[in-house]
């Protein structure tokens, strides 16, 4: 499975900070919003990855994770010219796909819980058309809405509702099969003016090929589009990581326990990132093996996402 990670938009509403900053390479604490959504990736064992943005953050992007073999992974980068909605992904990312299966993650979603690993691996290896992570939310009227019918099967879609028929928002995470590219080009840009990733959820929804994953209590799913909303994700992962001594979207640390790099390179990480209690995480773990974090893991709730 091939990933795209979409960083693209002008982040008006995150302004001033996004001023000359793209918004997803923004601090979530102690690491950029980037990390976050390229770990869950990671986790779901893709590493060939298209990292889309805007025209003038690419070099940014391209300066924060290069060609990503420090990472064990492929990284290549295109520009999204205007925002003209999450679908173009697909245009823009056509040859990446070829005849590829896909998930699509958006650059500002942060998704943190137990089992989620485990979740994406089996996801991706049963997907048949279009696989969709569910999350109940109490103002689902601000995202895509999934209705389910009696069996908790996915029903209905609709984008931005005035009047939701549920409270389960259709998170920024999808996963397709390759015909997504022929369904991008098929697509009619909506009264926005956008090619909507809810009428591509929809097209494969009529084929009778789109499921929705429910991710349930005890799960956190944030998106980060406002002032509020990034500290309030910030605070999130500084309690988290200071109450059990884990990461949570340490790209470095998913790559050594998902075997990408050796423990020398994480060890080599750990260095260029010395005098950094980041630094000093990723050697520790590489001395360690890994061995307490899994311990952590284990016992309580999972080590990244
Ligand atoms: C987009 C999608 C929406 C989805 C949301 C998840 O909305 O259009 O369906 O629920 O991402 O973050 P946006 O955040 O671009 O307004």
């Amino acid at each position: 499975m091939k990933g795209i990670l979409l960083a693209g938009g002008s982040g008006t509403r995150l302004r001033p900070l996004t001023g000359v900053v793209s918004k997803q390479i923004l601090p979530v604490y102690n690491k950029p919003m980037v990390y976050y959504p390229l770990s869950v990736l990671m986790l779901a064992g893709i590493r060939d990855i298209l990292v889309i943005s805007s025209p003038a953050h690419t070099e940014s992007f391209r300066n924060l994770l290069g060609d990503g073999s420090d990472l064990g992974l492929r990284l290549d980068y295109a520009e999204q010219k205007e925002p003209n909605g999450i679908a173009e992904a697909f245009l823009i990312g056509a040859d990446h796909i070829g005849t590829d299966d896909v998930a699509l993650i958006l650059g500002d979603n942060i998704f943190h819980g137990h089992g989620f690993s485990e979740l994406l691996r089996t996801t991706a290896a049963r997907l048949d058309g279009c696989a969709l992570f569910g999350y109940p939310v109490k103002d689902p009227w601000r995202y895509g809405v999934a209705e389910l019918d009696a069996d908790r099967r996915l029903a209905a879609l609709a984008e931005k509702p005035r009047e939701p028929r549920s409270n389960i928002a259709v998170t920024g995470l999808y996963m397709y099969d390759h015909t997504v590219v022929q369904l991008a080009q098929d697509l009619i840009p909506s009264d926005r003016g956008e090619l909507e990733i809810t009428d591509i959820n929809k097209a494969y929804l009529e084929q009778g090929r789109a499921h929705l994953a429910e991710l349930g209590r005890g799960f956190v799913w944030l998106d980060m589009g406002t002032h509020d909303s990034l500290l309030e994700a910030g605070q999130y992962v500084q309690m988290l990581e200071q109450r059990q001594g884990i990461r949570i979207g340490c790209v470095e640390e998913v790559a050594y326990l998902k075997g990408y790099i050796t423990a020398e390179q994480c060890h080599r990480l750990g260095r260029e990132r010395a005098g950094t209690d980041y630094g000093d995480y990723l050697v520790n773990l590489a001395e360690e093996g890994g061995a307490l974090s899994r311990t952590v893991g284990a016992s309580s709730s999972p080590r990244t996402t």
